[in-house]
């Protein structure tokens, strides 16, 4: 039988888009820059349906690329090769009561991130992540990301709030580690093994999230600052004496002004500086004098003091609409990396020299997450297949002593970069680690472990298969 009919029986005649127009949206990445044509979407309703789409889909060699809220940013939620099935697992979106004792709630894979929120705020709880695509991206997508975002500084990655996980792996084999129970190491622990795993080891249906105790009492302050070093002093000028810091993000004038062009606002802030920093403290009493002694400790005389939710707000979506402003001025080159703070100076220094060097013209827009040493470097001018200020900045960003994917993971537009940033050996031992798991290379394919079917290796770099 035709894969596109055996899959109808499975999932309903409805959820099994053929057709260019209805597909079309699943086929691009949020960025712009990566996409292709799906053999097929597939949209099962739970995770019984996602395991026989599975073992349909093996059964006839198809490869499979999950795919949550489609936000991801490094081109491993879209089609490249035309003859993938585009799974969406946004269907699996149902959220289960919150468990107050043990701080735990159970969604579904395709649950938004916002909704977890705002179910966790109503028990008195928080999902403690957040980030600009919270109303899009889905808690499977994040797992399988790993994704950061600013609260990660006090409550880690996603990877600290998975108290349990349920997926298919490659065969269709249905695996659940849901109890939640806080102590449990019989055995490997597989959940920890997909969390970041990017699709390419199995689907994830069900995510056990792990909540935080909520702060109401919040205060940010947003700060000039004339240089990277003063903005390193500042934050450990934070972390010694405000306990309650939750975020310490940065930006660039240059960023800042691409901002206010696309808000059509004014700056808030007169006379300009070189950087910027938007910290966050959060407690169950009012954090302010906190704040205050640290940025008076940091000899800091001139800040922006927000303490009430609207004006906290406009402060940071000066911070997060820099993903919309950039990719309103083109299609941008995202290179998210991690640098040690000791070298972050240099490293900001560097990137505009490197970018112009590899492509004559191309602009760098910088910021990122300043208390994880976390750079959101944004290269526009390239065109989307033209790497080579990629190369130059993951390059720079290695040389730093950093990591070539901080929180975006590493998808397709970084897997050739994989060996240089981890090493022959380690790259063996996830090959070993994805074939044990999905023998037949159908989950994924391309993403996070390079295939010469898509890449090639960088410069420099030993061969991959
Ligand atoms: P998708 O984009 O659909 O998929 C992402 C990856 O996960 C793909 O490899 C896909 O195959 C895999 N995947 C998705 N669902 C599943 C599943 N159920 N099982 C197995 N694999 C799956 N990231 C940060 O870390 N920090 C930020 O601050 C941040 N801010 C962002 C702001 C904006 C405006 C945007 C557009 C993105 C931002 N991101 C950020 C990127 C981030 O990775 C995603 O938003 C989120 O983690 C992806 O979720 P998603 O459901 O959209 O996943
Ligand atoms: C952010 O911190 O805003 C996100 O990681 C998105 C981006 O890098 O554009
Ligand atoms: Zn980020």
């Amino acid at each position: 039988m035709e894969l596109a009919q055996a899959l109808r029986e499975v999932v309903g005649a409805t959820h099994v888009l053929v057709d260019p127009e209805l597909t079309g949206p699943y086929e691009r990445d949020w960025t712009g820059r990566f996409g292709g044509r799906a053999r097929l979407v597939a949209r099962p309703a739970d995770t019984a349906q996602v395991a026989e789409v599975v073992r349909r889909c093996a059964a006839s060699g198809a490869a499979l690329i999950p795919q949550g809220g489609n936000t991801g940013l490094v081109g491993a939620s879209v089609p490249r090769a035309g003859d993938e099935v585009l799974l969406s697992l946004r269907r699996l979106n149902a959220i289960g009561e919150v468990d107050a004792a043990l701080g735990h709630v159970a969604a579904g894979a395709g649950a938004t991130l916002g909704a977890v929120q705002a179910v966790a705020k109503a028990a008195g709880l928080d999902a403690g992540l957040d980030f600009a695509a919270r109303d899009s991206c889905t808690l499977g997508g994040v797992v399988a990301c790993d994704a950061g975002g600013a609260r990660a500084l006090r409550h880690g990655t996603a990877r600290a709030h998975v108290a349990g996980l349920e997926a298919v792996l490659a065969d269709g084999t249905v695996l659940s580690r849901m109890s939640g129970l806080t102590k449990d190491n019989a055995g490997y622990d597989l959940p920890s093994l997909l969390v970041g795993s990017e699709g390419t080891l199995g689907i994830l249906t069900r995510v056990l999230w792990r909540l935080v105790p909520r702060l109401d009492a919040r205060v940010a302050a947003l700060v000039p600052l004339a240089s990277v070093e003063d903005a390193a002093g500042l934050l450990a000028a934070l972390r010694a004496r405000a306990p309650s810091l939750e975020s310490c993000d940065f930006f660039l004038d240059e960023g800042l002004s691409l901002v206010l062009a696309h808000q059509r606002r004014g700056s808030p802030l007169q006379p300009r500086s070189p950087v910027y920093v938007l910290a966050e403290c959060a407690a169950r009493s009012d954090p302010t004098d906190e704040l205050a002694a640290a940025l008076e400790r940091a000899g800091i005389e001139d800040a922006l003091i927000a303490d009430d939710t609207v004006s906290r707000e406009r402060l940071w979506s000066l911070r997060e609409g820099h993903t919309e402003a950039i990719s309103a001025a083109g299609v941008p080159h995202k290179l998210d990396v991690g640098v040690p703070l000791a070298a972050l100076g240099r490293f900001l220094d560097e990137v505009p020299r490197v970018v112009e060097a590899a492509v004559p013209g191309a602009r760098a827009i910088l910021f990122g997450h300043l208390g994880d040493g976390n750079v959101h470097v944004n290269v526009l001018g390239p065109d989307a297949d033209d790497e080579r200020a990629d190369d130059a900045v993951l390059e720079l960003a290695l040389a730093c002593g950093g990591t070539i994917s901080a929180e975006h993971g590493v998808g397709v537009a970084k897997a050739r970069w994989l060996e240089r940033a981890r090493g022959a050996d380690e790259v063996a031992a996830m090959r070993a680690i994805k074939r044990a798991l999905d023998p037949d290379g159908l989950l994924n394919p391309g993403a996070v472990l390079p295939a010469s079917r898509y890449t090639s290796p960088p410069r420099g770099c030993s061969s991959v298969g």
